[in-house]
């Protein structure tokens, strides 16, 4: 079994979605749940934005015990000597510097050659390592890059001394065997590569950031950049939880994480209420309804053996017990059990009137919940 390094971005690619942002006593509460969680890496910031940023590294890098703590740059001196200064006081700090290197980000943001961007890599790096051993570089838009000239300035970087390589899909483009060919690419092409640790930072925009998250690493990649609840930039990051999850329920890829799995549910709540943004109720693992079954067939099932219509065990994730949700659509076997679950025992004949009394209010009211049930069962003359 292998270890895949989990960095968790919740607090920089996340905390720059527009409302999210979070007050630096949230932040503290947040990074020290994510160090009990096990993440590897906490991006605590980018501390040359703001000084409230900048507090907020340097107050985190005091108080994480396990987790290494790191702070997001340009390739610029300024950026990272702030940086610094902000990390100064993490038991394990990195650097997380670099530039953009697709074609557009080349010609329309640095107005620059490749050359050029190479040689800001490359000193951005070399500077770095001035004040930190661990320094990640980030090729921008990597997924719109040329293959051959990202392992140009992978190479050049990791001779500069880049321990981490984040290869990211800035703007969600590449499908995921595009993307995982771009890590095997780099595998296979860097020279020095096996100095560093290849990342995947996904974004979402079409759906795919976990999806090419996971074919990064079956690829080659050994860390995954990720938020709590997939949060971030448009339409978020790839999903701290699923990432966990996927590698969890399939053994045969023999890659495994730290995390503490069973917090992912208490840790999904803490984010999202403490910055006010809501988690959609089918959402992947930690959604209201991942564990809930509302129609007759699968609350049969479920009833008979939890596995029939679950893959994930929900205690697994923190949440106490799958839920059998009573709707019109519900049938006999769910009354039976929601009602033997509050106190009534009802034969098949019993159950049969409760069953008819339970469909006409059912088809009225949207759910039916325990303060309903003994209504029902009370006016079913049984
Ligand atoms: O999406 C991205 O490219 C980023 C980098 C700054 C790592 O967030
Ligand atoms: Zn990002």
């Amino acid at each position: 079994m292998e270890y895949v390094e989990i960095f968790d971005t919740t607090l920089r690619d996340g905390e720059q979605v527009p409302g999210c942002k979070l007050d630096s006593k949230t932040k503290l509460v947040i990074a020290e749940q994510l160090d009990q969680l096990g993440v590897d890496v906490i991006e605590a910031g980018f501390p040359i934005s703001s000084p409230g940023d900048f507090k907020a590294v340097e107050d985190i890098s005091k108080l994480i015990k396990n987790a290494r703590v790191c702070g997001l740059t340009r390739a610029l001196k300024k950026d990272i000597d702030i940086a610094a200064e902000a990390l100064k006081y993490a038991k394990k700090s990195r650097i997380h510097t670099g530039i953009g290197t697709s074609e557009s980000h080349m010609r329309y943001k640095f107005n620059a050659t490749p050359e050029q961007i190479i040689e800001r890599a490359v000193s951005a790096v070399s500077y770095a390592k001035t004040y930190v051993e661990d320094v990640e570089f980030y090729a921008e838009d990597a997924g719109r890059t040329d293959n051959e000239f990202l392992a140009k300035v992978c190479q050049a970087v990791i001779k500069a001394g880049a321990t981490v390589l984040n290869v990211p899909d800035t703007t969600g483009y590449c499908l995921p065997e595009e993307y995982g060919a771009k890590i095997k690419y780099l595998k296979e092409n860097v020279k020095g590569i096996h100095r560093a640790r290849l990342s995947c930072h996904c974004h979402n925009d079409l759906g795919l950031a976990t999806a090419n998250s996971i074919s990064g690493i079956q690829n080659g990649a050994r860390q995954i950049e990720c938020t709590i609840n997939g949060i971030g930039e448009r339409a978020g990051n790839t999903s701290l939880e699923e990432v966990v999850m996927i590698l969890r329920q399939h053994p045969s890829l023999n890659l495994d994480t730290r995390i503490q799995s069973q917090m992912l549910n208490d840790i999904s709540h803490l984010v999202s209420e403490s910055m006010a943004m809501p988690v959609q109720p089918n959402k992947a693992i930690v959604g209201a309804n991942a564990f809930a079954h509302s129609s007759g067939i699968h609350q049969d099932g479920v009833i008979k053996k939890r596995e029939t219509y679950e893959i994930i065990n929900p205690k697994d994730v923190g949440v106490n017990k799958s839920s059998i949700v009573l709707t019109a659509r519900s049938g006999r076997a769910a009354i039976a059990f929601r009602a033997k679950n509050i106190g009534y025992d009802l034969d098949k004949l019993q159950l049969d009137k409760v069953y008819q009394q339970f469909l006409i209010l059912a088809d009225k009211k949207k759910e039916i919940n325990d303060n309903d049930l003994p209504k029902i069962i009370e006016s079913s003359n049984i």
